[in-house]
């Protein structure tokens, strides 16, 4: 008899269970939204290890499940996350990265598919846009089941300096990094608001200081920020952890909340073929739709220079077909 699927624990996999996968994995076994989470990582001892250290998390969290398996495990999972593969060494060039953190996802993602065909991808591994676009071609998906991580730290770094800045709660700052993670991000300076007051009329309301030299040191802290913390402690995980968990709460959760996640995009001011972020409204789907914003025409500019910046590393790999 078939299992009814509708009885089946919520099962979230993750793919890589370094400083990323597993700062995630112990976010979710706090939040109570998975009751199995299984990890998968070519290092088969590291992810046994933090399996079981998770597992003795268990008494102060939420009964979960933890084991290290393998990619017939990712089956019935509701999301899959992708953390394998490394980050940016010094020196390396972005294209070099997107290179072997690819020929990674060609050997992970057809095995996904294979088991866990329904399932939604979130993809977190840099260059996250570009891996992105790998892996739904790689996996065959509709493009709506491909979600990248994309500016979603970088959004959140932006808030929480604007939060800083104005001295509010990061809670009450409505603004988003679109386009690449990565050098080229773009500052929606436009649509940028503080309970729905522009941020210009807001500095002005509370008497703080706000010009175009604090827009451009707020905004240089923000797209920096990897290059700091990683000289810094080595790795980002943390934030990153955090961001991976909302969008999955969204997900499980069918919350429909705006995220600026990463996803194909086709046909926006003259944009198409390349996977990079904008607002995007989350479900239980996945991509629900990404929303379809006026922009102001310095911030389309940007758009299409992450445009060219993306589909140039893209053209730079060898070619990889879907499975
Ligand atoms: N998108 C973001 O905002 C963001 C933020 C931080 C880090 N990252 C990226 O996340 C990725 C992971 O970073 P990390 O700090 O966790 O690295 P890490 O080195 O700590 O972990 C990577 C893990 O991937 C595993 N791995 C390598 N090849 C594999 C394969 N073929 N199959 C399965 N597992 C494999 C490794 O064994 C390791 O455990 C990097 O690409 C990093 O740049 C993205």
């Amino acid at each position: 008899m078939m299992p009814d699927r509708r009885n089946r624990p919520v099962r979230v996999a993750v793919v890589g269970a370094g400083h990323v996968g597993a700062t995630f994995a112990y976010a979710l076994m706090f939040s109570g939204l998975a009751s199995e989470i299984v990890l998968v990582d070519a290092n088969r001892a590291r992810a046994e290890g933090e399996a079981m250290d998770l597992n003795h998390t268990e008494p102060f969290t939420r009964a979960t499940r933890v084991w290290a398996g393998d990619y017939s495990d990712c089956a019935e999972s509701a999301v899959v996350v992708l953390a394998a593969g490394a980050g940016q060494k010094p020196g390396e060039t972005r294209l070099d990265l997107a290179k072997r953190n690819a020929e990674i996802f060609a050997e992970i993602v057809p095995q996904i598919a294979r088991y866990a065909p329904e399932t939604i991808l979130l993809v977190t591994t840099n260059p996250v846009d570009v891996l992105t676009s790998l892996a739904l071609r790689l996996s065959g998906f509709r493009a709506q089941r491909v979600i990248g991580s994309g500016t979603v730290l970088d959004t959140a770094r932006f808030r929480h300096l604007l939060g800083r800045h104005f001295h509010v709660d990061t809670h009450s700052v409505h603004a988003f990094i679109a386009g690449e993670h990565g050098d080229s991000e773009v500052p929606l300076w436009s649509l940028a608001n503080v309970a729905g007051v522009p941020l210009d009329q807001f500095g002005s309301l509370l008497g703080v200081h706000w010009d175009e030299s604090v827009k451009r040191e707020i905004f240089t802290q923000t797209r920096d920020a990897a290059y700091h913390i990683i000289e810094r402690k080595g790795a980002t995980h943390f934030a990153v952890a955090a961001g991976i968990l909302r969008i999955v709460e969204a997900v499980l959760r069918d919350q429909h909340t705006v995220l600026s996640v990463g996803s194909q995009v086709e046909d926006f001011y003259g944009i198409s073929g390349v996977s990079f972020s904008l607002p995007t409204l989350l479900s239980r789907a996945g991509i629900e739709r990404q929303l379809r914003l006026n922009l102001a025409e310095d911030e389309v500019a940007g758009l299409r220079r992450s445009e060219e910046i993306l589909r140039d590393i893209m053209d730079g790999l060898p070619s990889q077909r879907a499975a």
